[in-house]
C-alpha cells in the first residue's frame, strides 16, 4: 500500500506517482512534519529533520539521545499537529481547555493503521471514492494528562497529488473539555519563500484572484458570516515565488466546509511559513463530555509542479469524479432559463407561460421559477418560511403541465434557511429565528435566519420543501441565502454549549440538503448566496451547481468566472446570458459557456435576431458541452493581468478537440495579438470551422492563433472550434 511506515527511522511515507508526504514520530512520540512535495523515492531524515537545536544528531549517531531531547525546540521544528502551550509560538493547530482550566495540549503519538479506501465524514461533506481510490492513514494520539484522543486523518488519492486531512477529537476522560480552536490541517514550510494566493471580493464582485509575498507576521482570509461568504473563498495557495500559469511549485489547500472559516499563513522569527486550515475559532468553542467526539471538516491538500493552471485542473477532475455526488454527477444538466431578471418578483401564471412559449422556441429545456412564487410575496419584505404556492398569483400546475407538454422541465427557486418576521412561520414559531435574548435582531433584506442548529427548525423546513416536491414535478432547486449571520444565539443549547451553535447551524443545512439528495436524488440543486456568497467544496458536494454571482455583466463576469475556476469546476459556475446591455448577446454567450450556460431575461422581449443569435448559440451549447463540462480548462490570458485581453480554451481529454475564446474587454482596442494555444497535441492537425483553416497543434502552441483580424473591433469576442483532422 502506498503509505508506508519505516520502523527505525519512525518515518510513515504517503506516496503516489506524483507526491510524497513524510512524517517523523520523534523518540518522545511527537510528530514531525518532514516534507509535502514531489514524489521521492528516498530521502536522508537527517536534512529534512534538522533544526537550530540539533535535535536529530542522535539520528547520525545514535548516542546522547536524551539530552538532544531536551533540547528539542518545537518553535523551530516543522510541526505535524502542533500544540498549544508546549514551547511553539507559532499559531497553534489545537487548544484545549480541561477541566483544571488548564489550555496547555500536547499530543503524543500513539499507533497508527492503514486501510484501503476512504470513509465518510458523518455529517459532513467530503470527498468519497472506491477501494482503490483512497488510502486511508490514522494517526492515533493522546493528550496523557487528560487521556483525550486526536485521530489524525490522511487519505492519500491514488490518482491524484492530493491527501486530504481532518482530525477526530474523543474524549476519553471523565470530565468536560472544551475545544478552544481545532484547525484540520496545519503545513509547515522551511522557508518564506512563497507567494500566498487567495480568492477575495464582494457582492458582485466574488473570488478575485489576489496573491502577495508572504512576510513575517500573519496573513489570514475567513469567514465570521455563519457561511464562507463573497468576502473570501476557503482556498488558498502558497506557491514558488512568480509561479505562473504554466510553472512553479504550488501547495494548495481547498477546505471542504461551507461556514467559518480562517486560512491562515504565519512567517515567525526564522522565516519559516506555516499554513493552517480550519473551522473559524473566533466563532468556535466546543465542549465534549465523556466519550463524546467532534469530528473537523475535511481539508483537500494538493501540490503540483505545473502552476497554477494545473492546480486548477485537478481541482476540477477531483471534485467532477469524487465530491460532486448522485445523479447529475457526470449526467447533462438541462439548459435553463431563470426568471429573476426577466420579471422579477412581477409575474403571473399567463406571463410565465409566454415565457415558457419563447423559451421552448429558442431551445431552452427548463424554465426556473425564481422569488415571489409563495406565502404572500410580492415584494421581499414578507413570506420567507411559508413555502406553499402563493395561488391567487400562479398556478404551478398549470405551469408545470405546459413545460410538459413542451417535453420541458420545471426549476423552483427557495431559501430554505431563512425566515421573514412577515410570515405564517413567524407567527406561529417566533422562536424558530436567531435572535439574542433582550437585543433587537437586525434585519437584512427584511429577513432574520432560522436557527438550523435546532433538529425541529430543520425537520420543519424539509417537510414544507418536502411536500412541495411530492405535490409538484419539480425537476431543479435553487437554494438561495440571502444573508448573513447576526445575535447568534440559540436558547437550547445553553450556556454550556453556546461556542457550538455557528457550527452547528451549518452541520443543520447539511443536514437538509442531504436528506432532500437522499430523498430526491433526480431533483438538482444549484446552490446559490445573494450570488455567489457561498461558494465552496463543501457546498458543491450536495449542489453540483452554484449560482456564480448576481453580477451578469459578461465582461464583469471574467474575473468573478477566472477566480471560480481557480478552485472549483467550470461545470459548477452558475453563468447566464442576461439582457445586461453592454455587450451583444455573441459576446455573452461565449462567456457564459465557461461555466453551465443558461439564460436570465424576459424572452418575450427579443427581438428576431437576439432568437436568431440565440438559436445558434444553443446548437453550439450542445455541441460544445463535454468540452467546456468536462474538458480541461487553460487560462491563456487572465482578465487578472489587465491588458485588456482575456483567453481560455478547454481541451477535450482525448485532445481530438478544443474550444478557445477570445474576449477584449474595453470594445474599440486592436493590436496586433498572437496567442499561442496550450494543451494540444503537438503532432495532431486541428481544423478550425470558424476559420475555415487547419494547423498542426505544434504550431498553435510554438506560435501561436495570428488574431489580428480587424472584425474584433465590432464583434468584442471570439469563440474558435478546433477539431482534430484526419
Ligand atoms: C438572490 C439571488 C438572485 C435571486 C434573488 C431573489 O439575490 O442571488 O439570483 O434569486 O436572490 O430574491
Amino acid at each position: 500500500m502506498p503509505i508506508k511506515f519505516n520502523k527505525e527511522k519512525r518515518v510513515i511515507h504517503l506516496y503516489n506517482k506524483e507526491i510524497s508526504y513524510l512524517i517523523h514520530i520523534t523518540p518522545d512520540n511527537g510528530l514531525i512534519h518532514l516534507y509535502f512535495g514531489s514524489y521521492l523515492k528516498d530521502y536522508d531524515l537527517y536534512s529534512m529533520a534538522y533544526n537550530t537545536s540539533n535535535y536529530y544528531s542522535h539520528l547520525v549517531n545514535g548516542v546522547e539521545e536524551k539530552a538532544l531531547i531536551e533540547n528539542f525546540n518545537s518553535d523551530t521544528s516543522s510541526m505535524e499537529f502542533p500544540c498549544f502551550g508546549t514551547g511553539d509560538y507559532r499559531p497553534c493547530a489545537i487548544k484545549i481547555k480541561n477541566h483544571f482550566g488548564d489550555e496547555t495540549t500536547d499530543f503524543r503519538y500513539v499507533s497508527h493503521k492503514v486501510f484501503k479506501g476512504k470513509e465518510k465524514l458523518e455529517g459532513l461533506p467530503c470527498l468519497y471514492g472506491e477501494k482503490d481510490d483512497f488510502t486511508t492513514l490514522q494517526i492515533k494520539m493522546i493528550d496523557s494528562v487528560t487521556n483525550v484522543e486526536a485521530i489524525l486523518e490522511y487519505c492519500l488519492a491514488t490518482n491524484y497529488p492530493v491527501i486530504t486531512r481532518s482530525v477526530k477529537i474523543i474524549n476519553k476522560s471523565k470530565n468536560d473539555i472544551t475545544i478552544k480552536k481545532l484547525y484540520s490541517a496545519c503545513l509547515d514550510f522551511k522557508t518564506d519563500e512563497y507567494e500566498f494566493y487567495r480568492l477575495t471580493g464582494r457582492y458582485a464582485k466574488e473570488r478575485n484572484i489576489k496573491h502577495n509575498k508572504v512576510m513575517q507576521g500573519v496573513q489570514s482570509i475567513s469567514s465570521l458570516e455563519g457561511k464562507s461568504s463573497h468576502n473570501a473563498s476557503p482556498f488558498a495557495a502558497l506557491t514558488s515565488i512568480g509561479a505562473t500559469e504554466d510553472y512553479g511549485d504550488v501547495y494548495s489547500v481547498n477546505f471542504v466546509y461551507s461556514g467559518n472559516f480562517e486560512i491562515k499563513v504565519e512567517v515567525n522569527q526564522c522565516l519559516q511559513t506555516r499554513l493552517l486550515v480550519g473551522i473559524n475559532p473566533e466563532t468556535f468553542e466546543y465542549v465534549l463530555e465523556e466519550n463524546q467526539s467532534f469530528q473537523s471538516p475535511e481539508v483537500v491538500i494538493q501540490y503540483t509542479n505545473k502552476g497554477l493552471g494545473e492546480m486548477s485542473r485537478i481541482y476540477h477532475k477531483l471534485f467532477n469524479n469524487h465530491l460532486i455526488k448522485g445523479v447529475w454527477k457526470n449526467k447533462k444538466r438541462p439548459l435553463l432559463l431563470n426568471s429573476w431578471e426577466g420579471c422579477y418578483m412581477n409575474f403571473d401564471t399567463e406571463k410565465i407561460i409566454n415565457f415558457i412559449k419563447e423559451a421552448s422556441e429558442l431551445g431552452v429545456e427548463m424554465v426556473v421559477l425564481d422569488d415571489g412564487w409563495f406565502g404572500k410575496r410580492d415584494t421581499d419584505e414578507s413570506s420567507l418560511g411559508d413555502w406553499f404556492v402563493n395561488k391567487d398569483k400562479i398556478d404551478l400546475h398549470k405551469v408545470i403541465n405546459e413545460l410538459h407538454k413542451r417535453n420541458m422541465k420545471f426549476g423552483l427557486w427557495f431559501e430554505p434557511e431563512m425566515i421573514c418576521p412577515k410570515s405564517k412561520l413567524y407567527e406561529e414559531h417566533p422562536d424558530y429565528a436567531i435572535a439574542s435574548k433582550n437585543r433587537n435582531a437586525t434585519l437584512m433584506r427584511h429577513q432574520m435566519i432560522l436557527n438550523m442548529a435546532r433538529q425541529d427548525v430543520c425537520d420543519n423546513i424539509f417537510d414544507q420543501l418536502s411536500k412541495m416536491l411530492d405535490e409538484y414535478q419539480i425537476d431543479y432547486i435553487k437554494w438561495d441565502h440571502n444573508r448573513a449571520i447576526t445575535e447568534a444565539y440559540c436558547e437550547k443549547l445553553g450556556y454550556k454549549h453556546m461556542g457550538e451553535f455557528y457550527h452547528r447551524f451549518i452541520l443543520g443545512t447539511y443536514s437538509v440538503f442531504e436528506r432532500l439528495n437522499e430523498k430526491y436524488p433526480h431533483v438538482l440543486i444549484e446552490s446559490c448566496c445573494a450570488g455567489g456568497g457561498r461558494y465552496d467544496a463543501g457546498i458543491l458536494y450536495y449542489s453540483p451547481q452554484v449560482w456564480t454571482s448576481d453580477e451578469t455583466d459578461p465582461i464583469e463576469r471574467l474575473s468573478i468566472q477566472e477566480g471560480t475556476s481557480f478552485a472549483y469546476p467550470c461545470s459548477s459556475m452558475g453563468a447566464h446570458v442576461s439582457a445586461n446591455p453592454r455587450t451583444s448577446y455573441e459576446t455573452k454567450g461565449h462567456i457564459a459557456m465557461q461555466g453551465t450556460f443558461g439564460y436570465e431575461l424576459n424572452p418575450t422581449l427579443l427581438t428576431i435576431k437576439d432568437k436568431e443569435v440565440m438559436k445558434k448559440q444553443v446548437e453550439e451549447y450542445h455541441k460544445y458541452y463535454d468540452l467546456t463540462h468536462h474538458g480541461d480548462l487553460y487560462r491563456l490570458i487572465k482578465n487578472a493581468d489587465n491588458c485588456n485581453k482575456v483567453a481560455w480554451m478547454f481541451v477535450s481529454s482525448d485532445k481530438k478537440e478544443a474550444l478557445f475564446t477570445y474576449v477584449v474587454p474595453l470594445r474599440g482596442y486592436s493590436e496586433l495579438c498572437y496567442i499561442k494555444l496550450k494543451g494540444l497535441d503537438p503532432d495532431k492537425y486541428y481544423y478550425c470551422e470558424q476559420l475555415n483553416k487547419t494547423y498542426l497543434g505544434k504550431f498553435l502552441m510554438e506560435f501561436g492563433l495570428n488574431l489580428t483580424f480587424k472584425w474584433i473591433l465590432t464583434n468584442q469576442s471570439i469563440q474558435l472550434y478546433f477539431k482534430e483532422k484526419n
